[in-house]
């Protein structure tokens, strides 16, 4: 029989970094990619081992990553522990995926049972995990398990869904990944442009950049930033506030730099308190064979109601098509019950090509964890 082992890897610096922590690293991100493109199909969403490696160097959060090993060391499951800045939030980030052709052997098993006595060994209590799914239409039925925000399901028969409702997670939220072909009808975004300008009137200035932000919007951007954690919808799973500083700003923006990516912002200002007040963020490859990522995508509360997220939308299908040319589409992921994204989306010709279910769990420190938990 096979003998599993889980190994903490040595995240390296860079990619120039020793070259076996490279190849630890490499083997980890294409093993976590099959696992959720065996789900999805979605070949479009693997990373290159360049782009995801900043993203584990968070400054003051950096991410934990492990491998399960078979007996001839080939990496069969990659997983990852996250936890925020703050050190005192109850919270962290767990993901675990197994190879197709490795899983049902207890593998996933083994990690997620490493990966959550981390967790309760770091005193942290409410788990968080994002299982990606295949895509489910509207009106869906028997076989899907529903989301508890009313919007969206994911189906039952799905391996990951059986094995955190097994482990006793508790499936929160729905986030539909949307794909927007390149060039986008460029009629329907002009229309859209307009109709967004003239709602949100001449109190409302958009702006764009690439890279770093520039010195005058710096603290608006972080503000921004923190409000992503308490301002988007989030189901019933409280996230806790995640502050924001121009200083951990600037070293985050100076950490994605190294990705061979260009991170365009398209912000809205808001002119009378000359604040900005809404953003979004696209990483645009260097390669303009692959697709743009649109990140965070947040108007503030007291400012909505004046489709300023419909204005950042299409601005920046505008920018990327007129700055970035020839890439074939832009991805984003949005919770399933933000119908007022979602609208923009439809109306400019997104459409949903997968799903990622938002799960939960939390614990008593005090009780001693369940059997197979
Ligand atoms: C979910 C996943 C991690 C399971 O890995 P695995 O190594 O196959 O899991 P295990 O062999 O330890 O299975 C444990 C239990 O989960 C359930 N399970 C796992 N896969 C299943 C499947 N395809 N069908 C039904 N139940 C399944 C079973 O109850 C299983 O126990 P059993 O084999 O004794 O019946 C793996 O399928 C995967 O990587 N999926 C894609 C990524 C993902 O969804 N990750 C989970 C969220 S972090």
């Amino acid at each position: 029989m096979t003998a599993y082992t889980v190994h903490e890897l040595t995240v390296p610096a860079t990619m120039d970094d020793d070259p076996v922590a490279v190849q630890a690293f490499r083997d980890w991100l294409r093993v976590s990619d099959a696992a959720e493109v065996a789900v999805h199909g979605l070949t479009e969403l693997s990373w290159r081992p360049e782009e995801y490696l900043p993203l584990c160097h968070e400054p003051g959060a950096p991410s934990r990553l492990f491998v399960v090993r078979d007996d001839a060391g080939t990496v069969v499951a990659s997983g990852s522990y996250d936890t925020k800045q703050d050190p005192s939030t109850p919270n962290c980030w767990l993901a675990v995926g197994v190879a197709p052709e490795h899983q049902r052997r207890g593998v996933g098993t083994l990690l997620a049972d490493h990966l959550e006595a981390l967790a309760r060994a770091e005193g942290r209590t409410q788990w968080k995990t994002y299982a990606v799914s295949r895509q489910v239409g509207p009106g869906v039925g028997p076989g899907y398990l529903p989301a508890p925000t009313g919007a969206g399901a994911v189906p039952e028969d799905e391996a990951g869904v059986r094995f955190l409702t097994g482990r006793g997670w508790r499936f929160g939220q729905v986030n539909r990944i949307s794909r927007l072909a390149l060039p986008a009808d460029p009629s329907v975004v002009r229309e859209l442009h307009d109709r967004a300008m003239a709602a949100a009137g001449p109190d409302h200035r958009v702006h764009t950049w690439t890279g770093r932000t520039p010195e005058r919007w710096l603290d608006d951007l972080a503000v921004l930033q923190t409000r992503m954690s308490t301002d988007a919808p989030d189901g019933d799973m409280e996230e806790p506030e995640d502050v924001w500083t121009a200083d951990r700003l600037r070293a985050h923006e100076d950490e994605l730099a190294r990705a061979p990516r260009t991170m365009l912002t398209v912000a809205v200002e808001h002119v009378p308190t000359a604040a900005l007040v809404g953003f979004t963020q696209l990483a645009v490859p260097h390669d303009d064979g692959r697709a743009v990522m649109q990140w965070d995508t947040l108007v503030l509360r007291e400012h909505r109601g004046h489709r300023l997220g419909w204005l950042l939308k299409v601005v920046g299908i505008e920018t990327v098509e007129r700055d970035f040319p020839g890439r074939p589409s832009i991805v984003t992921f949005n919770a399933e019950e933000n119908r007022p994204m979602l609208d923009v989306n439809e109306a400019v010709g997104f459409v949903g090509v997968g799903s990622e279910g938002i799960w939960e769990r939390r614990v008593s420190l005090g009780a001693a964890p369940a059997a197979g938990s």
